[in-house]
């Protein structure tokens, strides 16, 4: 039993958290080894993000598994993380399926080798009806290209009359975002020790707690995934109130 998941107030959890999976490629190096091996490595990590937000119920955790600018690195590592990512789908869809998660996939897919476009959508589809918590994987994503396609898809519908200039608002913007279904982040994490966001969610984490780990990614437990959720439940959210303002409510 993990003593520091036993400090997490059960009442007061974040309902969204995004994690920047970040420092593959140091891990490996500082054992000498090649940067794929980190990905490699990278797995369990991922496993443990995902059961401990399972385990106490925290209904949306999305991982940033690829970035749009990702694409430019050296081939045979763009290859090694897409076959990686068929090969984990194909082994952890039961397991995904019987936690009762259900998965999601955001980005620009159409840039995906068609095999692990397909093998993302099927376990998205194998998992539609469950309701225990969502697994968002953001991959082949770039926050500012989401916002200018939001703007883009905005632009037709004022063209074609659909919407009307006067009604954009915040809410009606966030109907254009791949995450329209999801709740704002109220916690980012990001590994490796990297203070910057690279274009992750950049809309999304407006009033997100931000927590930067001097913990590289395939380190990663379930035991600092709880210890960041107490840090988030020891911060007082104000979003542009004083503190005797939030005292009060
Ligand atoms: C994160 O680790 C994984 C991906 C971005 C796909 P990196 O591969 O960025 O590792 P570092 O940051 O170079 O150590
Ligand atoms: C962000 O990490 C993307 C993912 C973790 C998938 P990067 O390693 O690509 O970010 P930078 O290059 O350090 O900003
Ligand atoms: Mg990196």
């Amino acid at each position: 039993m993990s003593l520091i998941k036993e400090k997490i107030d059960t009442e007061n959890l974040p309902q969204h958290v995004a994690i920047i999976m970040d420092g593959n490629g140091r891990w490996a190096k500082s054992r000498g080894e090649e940067r794929t091996f980190g990905h490699k490595n990278a797995i369990n990590a991922v496993r443990n993000a995902i059961n401990a937000c399972n385990e106490i119920n925290i209904p949306y955790l999305t991982l940033y598994t690829f970035s749009s600018e990702n694409w430019k690195r050296p081939t045979y590592e763009v290859n090694t993380l897409m076959s990686l990512l068929t090969e984990t789908l194909l082994l952890e869809a039961e397991e995904i399926f019987s936690k009762g998660l259900r998965m999601h996939v955001i980005g620009n897919l159409e840039k995906l080798p068609p095999m692990v476009r397909e093998q993302l959508l099927k376990v998205v589809d194998l998992t539609k009806e469950n309701t225990k918590g969502n697994l968002v994987l953001a991959i082949s994503y770039g926050s500012q290209n989401e916002i200018l396609n939001a703007v883009k898809n905005i632009s037709s519908d004022v063209k074609e009359g659909k919407v009307d200039i006067e009604n954009i608002d915040e809410k009606l913007f966030e109907n254009y975002l791949y995450t329209k279904d999801f709740p704002p982040v109220d916690l980012l994490i990001r590994t490796s020790g990297e203070i910057r966001v690279s274009n992750f969610l950049l809309w999304q984490i407006a009033y997100a707690e931000l927590q930067f780990l001097n913990v590289l990614w395939p380190d990663f437990s379930k035991d600092i995934f709880f210890q960041c959720i107490v840090d988030y439940q020891n911060k007082e959210r104000r979003y542009g109130l004083t503190g005797e303002q939030i005292q009060i409510q």
